[in-house]
């Protein structure tokens, strides 16, 4: 793909290598199961959450973090708790109710692997504990700051959200939406937990608003060119490497970006919005080269 030339593969594979390594360690903390009956819960919230998935929210939260000097700590506090929600929006998505998928991350999905009625108390149980994440203190010594985070995140999880945007995408499956509603939905179902990962480092830094800005003018480019790009992984990728079943949305009749525009357009589409994206971080000057680094790995992936 054109752009594959200036890509630092190795910076963001190791960026991204650490990022899952710290991440997953709050997480596992996070997810310890207690003695009683209830620890087969915990056992399916440790078995998505933990799988083995790209971190890419984690990844934009410590990128955007690291501008503005924050905290380790607090950083990959909120990365663990956008990770969670990301695999409890994985496990529903899955679900025989909605895109009813056998295979999840190189391996069976969580109602497969546990029961459909576990996997279901699985995502609402990562869900809640994200929030907890999220308001303790050990995610930000102020309380309005940790109240902005959570107002934040349960806007992008919401059903302005990527609740609504799951809604939207299942009427798409039985009716047929102009591009402007796909964008819509697009931007909904995947974009604004994106966005929340970008603008996060912002909030806990206190940042002015003009960066805030920046950051979401990068992330709203990002978040839709993602969805293209898993919508074309749908037609072009393969189970192997993206450890999740192709041609899912075809057979579901689901209106994507490649239903309609086709392939090729569809990948020029998420390459102007990647260019667009890494625009918006030139106020950063050098200390943005990872956020723009991993704004080619997005569209260059093949997982
Ligand atoms: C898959 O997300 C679901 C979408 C929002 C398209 P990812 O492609 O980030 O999945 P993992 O986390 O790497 O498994
Ligand atoms: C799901 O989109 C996005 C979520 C909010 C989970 P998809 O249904 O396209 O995601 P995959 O392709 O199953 O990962
Ligand atoms: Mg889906
Ligand atoms: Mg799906
Ligand atoms: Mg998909």
């Amino acid at each position: 793909m054109t752009g594959s030339l200036w890509r630092d593969t190795a910076a963001v594979d190791e960026a991204a290598a650490v990022t899952a390594k710290l991440t997953d360690s709050i997480v596992d903390g996070l997810l310890t199961a207690p003695p009683g009956l209830e620890a087969r819960v915990y056992e399916a919230m440790r078995y998505s959450a933990l799988a083995p998935g790209k971190r890419l929210r984690p990844l934009l939260v410590l990128a955007g973090a690291r501008l503005f000097g924050v905290a380790r700590r607090s950083a990959l506090q909120v990365a663990a708790a956008v990770e969670m929600v990301h695999a409890y929006s994985l496990i529903h998505d899955d679900l025989p109710a909605m895109d009813d998928s056998d295979l999840r991350r190189g391996r069976p999905t969580c109602h497969k692997a546990f029961d459909e009625a576990t996997a279901v108390l699985a995502g609402d149980g990562l869900l809640t504990l994200a929030f907890e994440t999220l308001a303790h203190p050990d995610t930000h010594g102020s309380a309005a700051v940790r109240c902005e985070l959570v107002t934040a995140l349960a806007g992008a999880a919401g059903a302005a959200g990527m609740v609504g945007g799951q809604m939207i995408d299942l009427i798409a499956e039985r009716q047929s939406l102009d591009i402007g509603a796909i964008t819509r939905l697009q931007r909904m179902k995947t974009g604004a937990l994106i966005a929340f990962s970008c603008e996060a480092g912002a909030i806990l830094a206190k940042a002015p608003h003009e960066l805030r800005l920046a950051l979401r003018g990068y992330a709203h480019d990002l978040g839709l060119a993602f969805q293209i790009a898993d919508d074309l992984l749908d037609v072009q990728g393969s189970a192997d490497e993206t450890g999740k079943p192709v041609g899912a949305d075809a057979a579901a009749g689901k209106a994507t970006f490649v239903s309609i525009l086709g392939i090729d357009r569809a990948r020029a589409q998420a390459e102007l919005l990647i260019n667009q994206a890494v625009a918006h971080l030139d106020l950063f000057e050098q200390r943005a080269e990872l956020l723009r680094q991993v704004a080619r790995f997005v569209i260059d992936r093949r997982t």
